[in-house]
């Protein structure tokens, strides 16, 4: 990574537990996790969360499950809305899947909003490909409606 801060990718903390809280309602404003769910997500699964690191703060996040017959989910993936569209998000994306196939998964899937032009757009360069039949409505409640997307490797 470069970039005049030195910004480091790492498993996360039980100490950060606090900013990727905050992340989180960054990267989803209208809908973010409560606060109490990643604390059991980083307490039950602390192996499959990655954080961007600058040193001072941590400025993006991503969870994945843990396998389930070799099959995983990212459950969320944001970076601090000042440091988009620098390459953060590819180089999170890559290091989970990078750790995901070194617990032996062989599919990821994820859940994208249809309209997340950005998100889609990564995934798809990532080689995750959407479902063929569309975006599932009201997939996470009345007008929630969700593209699901998996990634074969
Ligand atoms: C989605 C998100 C994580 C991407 O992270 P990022 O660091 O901005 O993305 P990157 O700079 O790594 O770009 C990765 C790819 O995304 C796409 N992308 C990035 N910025 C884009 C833009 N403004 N418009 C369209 N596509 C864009 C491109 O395909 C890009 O690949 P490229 O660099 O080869 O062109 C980030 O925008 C974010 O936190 N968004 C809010 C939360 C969110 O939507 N999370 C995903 C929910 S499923």
């Amino acid at each position: 990574m470069s970039g005049e801060r030195r910004l480091r990718i790492r498993p996360a903390g039980e100490e950060d537990l606090g900013p990727i809280v905050r992340l989180d309602a960054e990267a989803f404003p209208a809908d973010p996790y409560p606060y109490f769910v990643l604390r059991q997500f980083l307490a039950c699964f602390p192996d499959f969360v990655f954080v961007v690191d600058d040193g001072a703060d941590l400025v993006g996040y991503v969870l994945s499950t843990p396998p389930n017959a070799a099959h995983s989910w990212i459950l969320s993936l944001g970076i601090t809305p000042g440091l988009r569209g620098q390459g953060l998000g590819r180089q999170l994306m890559t290091r989970i899947l990078s750790h995901l196939r070194g617990e032996g998964v062989h599919a990821v899937s994820l859940s994208v909003e249809p309209g997340n032009d950005t998100a889609v757009a990564l995934y798809r360069s990532l080689g995750f490909l959407p479902d063929p039949g569309g975006p599932r409505a009201d997939y996470f409640g009345p007008g929630a409606h969700r593209l699901l997307m998996t990634l074969t490797m």
